[in-house]
């Protein structure tokens, strides 16, 4: 595992390339396109019609899905919050540019610079896979403090059997349990009532070259169902503060 201030000197240097390595090919933009739609359906049917509501990203890196979310959906403000300063110059280069309107803060996950109660949403995508199992629940309690009742968090997972079956094609090095916990360890951080929504399946370019992106999403929406969901690769889960 590494210590805090290792990963934050490896963010500052990798910061640069990030995403150009993690969503620079077609099918990798495809998996963020795929991403994206999940978490805004989340983000919609989570946020209350009703008041102004307020999403958080933890882990926001260079801001794509800060400026996706915020060109979709009006009357939300949308935050976002890293410790990395060359992950988030990338960020407020988009807002900039684009004139979106998402607030950017630095600060670490452990001690969020938000005020109890202050959030509808608090989602990551990629981020909560490089904490133990014990920092995880002290990242979940951070969460819980800034949600309001009845908020909703939705953390991207990777599955152990994704990750088993990127490790089988050469794809990634043998992950470490902690970076694809199992449902059981997820229902032991977030409790039995949660929602899966899956983001990726196992098969997923063969899918869409053959039969399209509308049955590669029906196909990879039924891996949240026990039989299947041993063939998606990541996640969203889907927790409400009670
Ligand atoms: C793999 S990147 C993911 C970025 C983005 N969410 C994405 O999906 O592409 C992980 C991010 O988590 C941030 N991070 C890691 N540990 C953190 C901490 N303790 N507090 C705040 N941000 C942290 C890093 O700076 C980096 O931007």
């Amino acid at each position: 595992m590494k210590s805090r201030r290792k990963r934050e000197a490896m963010y500052e240097q990798f910061g640069p390339a990030y995403e150009q390595a993690r969503y620079g090919d077609p099918y990798k933009e495809l998996y963020r396109h795929m991403r994206n739609e999940v978490l805004l359906g989340i983000v919609k049917s989570a946020v209350r019609a009703s008041s102004p509501c307020r999403v958080l990203e933890l882990g926001c890196g260079t801001g794509l899905t800060l400026r996706f979310l915020s060109s979709e959906l009006k009357n939300v403000e949308i935050f976002g919050m890293d410790f990395s300063d060359a992950m988030l110059s990338q960020a407020n280069e988009k807002r900039r540019a684009d004139g979106a309107p998402f607030c950017l803060a630095r600060g670490d996950t452990f001690k969020l610079p938000f005020r109890d109660a202050g959030f509808d949403v608090v989602y990551s995508t990629r981020f909560i896979h490089q904490f133990s199992h014990d920092e995880k629940r002290r990242i979940f309690s951070e969460i819980n403090r800034v949600l309001v009742p009845g908020g909703a968090s939705a953390t991207e997972f990777y599955t152990p059997h994704g990750a088993l079956s990127r490790r089988l094609r050469g794809v990634m090095e043998t992950p470490a349990p902690h970076q694809c916990p199992t449902i059981c360890e997820i229902r032991d951080l977030l409790g039995r009532n949660i929602a899966l929504r899956p983001v990726r399946m196992m098969g997923t370019r063969a899918i869409a070259r053959l039969f399209g992106e509308d049955v590669l999403h029906q196909l990879t929406s039924l891996t949240r169902f026990a039989p299947l969901r041993v063939l998606a690769e990541e996640y969203f889960v889907v927790a409400c503060k009670r």
